[in-house]
């Protein structure tokens, strides 16, 4: 790589605290890896060349690059300076995207979604099928404060009822908060809820009625898949790429067949695919012309291991089609239960249905995560946790890559915490899962994903885990458990 590449520089203000200065830095490298400017084996400029060009301390720029190193991104070869290492280039390829279904046939996944929620308990398994993130990265100790806190400051210490609309001080915080992604929403466009599922069905019972068809992703989290049945209503599966998405022209196919969308349009579960901003414009364009709400589920949004946060599709959503859901489910506390919607012009109608069902949410987590939110904390915890998790995601990367089979196909998210795997067609992984019980190691089984008989030899996994020798054993114990199944 030419030197005069990687000057592509930006000179930092001086007074720019080192903290973020030696973040940016190792961001720029970063970058250049990733589009293949620096690529695997290539010397990374020395420190006292990336020291001249940005004008900072030598200090800062070892401390890039120990970030970098703590990656698995750069390795260091004694006398001879920095290295980029393997960690961005997998041998594996991508997964199949799946075809456009359209039959009426159907497999039900009910039976699996039991199974693998019977394990869930088990306290010594190592747990690679769960959604949430391991506790060991949330920041506990620090909203149990809260809690406290706000159950002395808070009247009647959250024992009334709220406005249906919910809790205005969260309201107001996850309006500031929209800026991240360039919203321009205020504490009147949202309404909370019970986590993100709760914001689905509300979305959903305020556009949809029994019958109607939601074209949603595919394979898709099953929760969404499961409560959209449960409302009477039919689905259609649209091709999913691994990294993009939804297609345009696939949407497009089945526009006159469909009441609603449902996309997870940033880090969706279980692919990882973050759709490009250019399709999320030409998706709210389409929907807006043919007057098509779409439900957007971006709970995974603030989660990115690049530079940004993507936008999701209600950044440009002027006509108020879409209704954008997301909660702290993913990040701070499942059990809380804090959730929202920005449902746009159906606001009123879906305000009526939350009345109905629930009155009002309960104050007191509410308060938790506004405050949590106001001084910055939200902010702050989402750094270390990005961190964790992308530097996770590449051990996870790595061990497949080395332990599971060579045909073994990978997903490559960009954010989120999950991964999907596609093994060599001869795996049913609805019986590979029996036999990694048998192994206390549990999986989300291909098929959960799905109203078809598909994905029967894909599985996801979760890498929001604490990565240690136990972990590490067992991804590779899946592995060699996969070889053993092959050579049956
Ligand atoms: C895509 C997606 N949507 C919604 C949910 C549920 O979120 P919540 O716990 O906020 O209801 C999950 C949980 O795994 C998910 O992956």
């Amino acid at each position: 790589m030419k030197i005069s590449t990687f000057i592509g520089h930006i000179q930092f203000p001086h007074k720019m605290p080192r903290e973020i200065l030696y973040l940016k830095i190792a961001k720029i490298i970063e970058e250049q890896i990733a589009s293949g400017t620096l690529q695997t084996g290539d010397k990374v400029p020395s420190i006292r060349m990336v020291q001249k060009i940005h004008n900072v301390s030598i200090n800062t720029v070892k401390q890039a690059f120990l970030e970098l190193e703590s990656k698995s991104l750069i390795a260091s070869k004694p006398k001879s300076g920095y290295y980029v290492s393997q960690a961005f280039n997998t041998k594996l390829g991508l997964p199949s995207i799946n075809k456009l279904n359209l039959s009426d046939k159907e497999k039900t996944p009910e039976d699996l979604i039991s199974k693998v929620f019977n394990t869930l308990t088990n306290k010594d398994f190592t747990q690679f099928s769960l959604g949430v993130v391991d506790k060991s990265m949330l920041p506990i100790a620090k909203l149990n404060k809260g809690v406290i806190k706000v159950l002395r400051n808070l009247e009647d210490s959250g024992t009334a009822y709220e406005p249906a609309q919910g809790n205005i001080n969260l309201r107001k915080n996850i309006a500031k908060w929209s800026f991240t992604w360039d919203g321009h929403l205020n504490e009147d466009d949202i309404v909370t809820t019970s986590g993100t599922l709760n914001a689905l069905f509300y979305s959903l019972i305020t556009v949809t009625n029994p019958g109607d068809t939601v074209a949603i992703e595919s394979p898709v989290y099953f929760g969404i898949l499961q409560m959209i049945k449960s409302l009477g209503l039919h689905i259609i599966e649209l091709p999913t790429h691994p990294v993009t998405g939804v297609a345009i022209e696939d949407l497009k196919k089945v526009l006159p067949k469909i009441k609603a969308c449902c996309f997870v349009t940033n880090f969706n579960n279980p692919l990882g695919s973050c759709i490009p901003e250019e399709n999320k414009k030409e998706i709210v364009r389409l929907l807006t012309l043919h007057n098509i709400p779409l439900i957007e589920d971006d709970l995974y949004g603030d989660i990115f291991f690049g530079t940004s946060r993507p936008k999701p599709c209600k950044a440009f959503d002027e006509a108020g089609i879409v209704m954008w859901c997301g909660s702290v489910s993913k990040t701070l506390a499942p059990g809380y239960r804090v959730g929202w919607v920005a449902p746009g012009k159906f606001k009123d109608k879906l305000i009526r249905h939350k009345l109905l069902h629930t009155m009002s949410s309960p104050p007191l987590f509410q308060e938790v995560i506004a405050d949590f939110m106001e001084h910055g904390r939200y902010d702050h915890h989402l750094r270390s946790l990005r961190n964790t998790l992308y530097a996770n995601y590449l051990h996870f990367q790595r061990t497949i890559e080395n332990y599971f089979p060579e045909n073994t196909k990978i997903s490559k998210p960009q954010g989120g915490f999950v991964l999907w795997l596609e093994l060599d067609p001869r795996i049913d992984t609805a019986i590979l899962y029996d036999t990694a019980v048998q192994h206390k190691i549990g999986f989300a089984p291909g098929r959960m994903f799905t109203q078809h008989n598909q994905y029967n030899n894909c599985m996801r996994l979760n890498f929001a885990v604490k990565w240690d020798e136990k972990v590490e054993n067992s991804l590779k114990r899946l592995g060699t458990l996969i070889k053993q199944q092959l050579k049956k």
